[in-house]
């Protein structure tokens, strides 16, 4: 039988008409900040904005040069901190070269009530409280937790495998799974004998970037299959899933794409909102 196909653009639409009414009653604005001219990130940001002007979130895109010095980037920041007419930002990752080194710095330099990108340590620290404290999460976690949802896949009891532990998908993800009951296993580049771990999975989560790197072996017959992973290959986006041959015995599978990425999208301008609630009672 052919997999149920987790599309993403439905839910996301849904999420962003919800949110609609409280965009306009709170009238919140979002901003991005980009250094450089990266390709995917101004792919990415485009979408952001395009998704932005769908629900008639006011936006803006500060575009700074490739070479911009830290102390005119931490300038930006400040300045976007203190501007009462920006409910919150993000700054486009990954940066140039010159400022790599200094990410968790610019992270950390972002206002907590402002990161909606939720990346820094005040907003990951609440998350590992309980999923009443998830207040800004990490768009792209959050967006894979409402697909599940959606969906109606159960994630209680469940064991998830992640693969893959970065700081703004793998380890988040796996935190608001274990906040809502999973059993978790976190693998990654280091993880020995990983097939014999990802074929446990109920539910298996790929976040490595590393295309058709989960191959059908690695899969148990049944399991539903989130792709996270986005990469290019000769000119066409592909996952770190071998989409064809995997979805031939999984219950369930995103596509790449079309499956996370409208969510993450979504969950982005939904923490935008919630950024301008919060900081209306603060
Ligand atoms: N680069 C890839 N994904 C993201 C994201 O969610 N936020 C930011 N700031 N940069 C990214």
């Amino acid at each position: 039988m052919s997999p149920t196909l987790l599309l993403g653009a439905p839910v996301a639409d849904a999420l962003l008409r919800s949110l609609k009414p409280d965009i306009e009653e709170l009238n919140p604005k979002l901003v991005v900040v980009q250094v450089g001219e990266d390709p995917a990130s101004t792919s990415y940001i485009q979408q952001k904005l395009k998704s932005c002007d769908r629900v008639g979130l006011r936006h803006e895109h500060r575009h700074l040069d490739e070479k911009t010095p830290l102390p005119e980037l931490m300038q930006k920041i400040e300045e976007l901190n203190h501007d009462r007419d920006v409910t919150g930002f993000i700054v486009q990752l990954p940066l140039p070269k010159h400022l790599q080194l200094y990410v968790p710095d610019i992270i950390k330099a972002i206002d907590p009530m402002k990161d909606i990108d939720g990346f820094g340590a005040y907003n990951l620290g609440k998350m590992f409280l309980s999923s009443e404290f998830e207040h800004l999460p990490p768009a792209t976690p959050a967006g894979v937790i409402e697909l599940l949802k959606s969906y109606k896949i159960e994630i209680e009891g469940k064991h998830v495998v992640v693969v893959g532990r970065s700081n703004i998908v793998g380890k988040p993800l796996a935190i608001m799974l274990v906040n809502r009951g999973a059993t978790v296993t976190i693998c990654h580049s280091r993880t020995k004998h990983l097939a014999e771990l990802t074929r446990q999975a109920d539910i298996l989560v790929a976040a490595v970037g590393s295309p058709k790197m989960i191959t059908k072996d690695m899969v148990k017959k049944g399991a539903v299959v989130i792709d996270i992973g986005v990469s290019r290959v000769n000119g066409k986006l592909c996952g770190d899933v071998d989409f064809e041959a995997v979805a031939e015995i999984v219950s369930a599978i995103t596509p790449v794409p079309g499956g996370v990425g409208p969510m993450t999208v979504a969950s982005l301008i939904r923490n935008c909102v919630v950024a301008k609630r919060r900081q209306a009672v603060r």
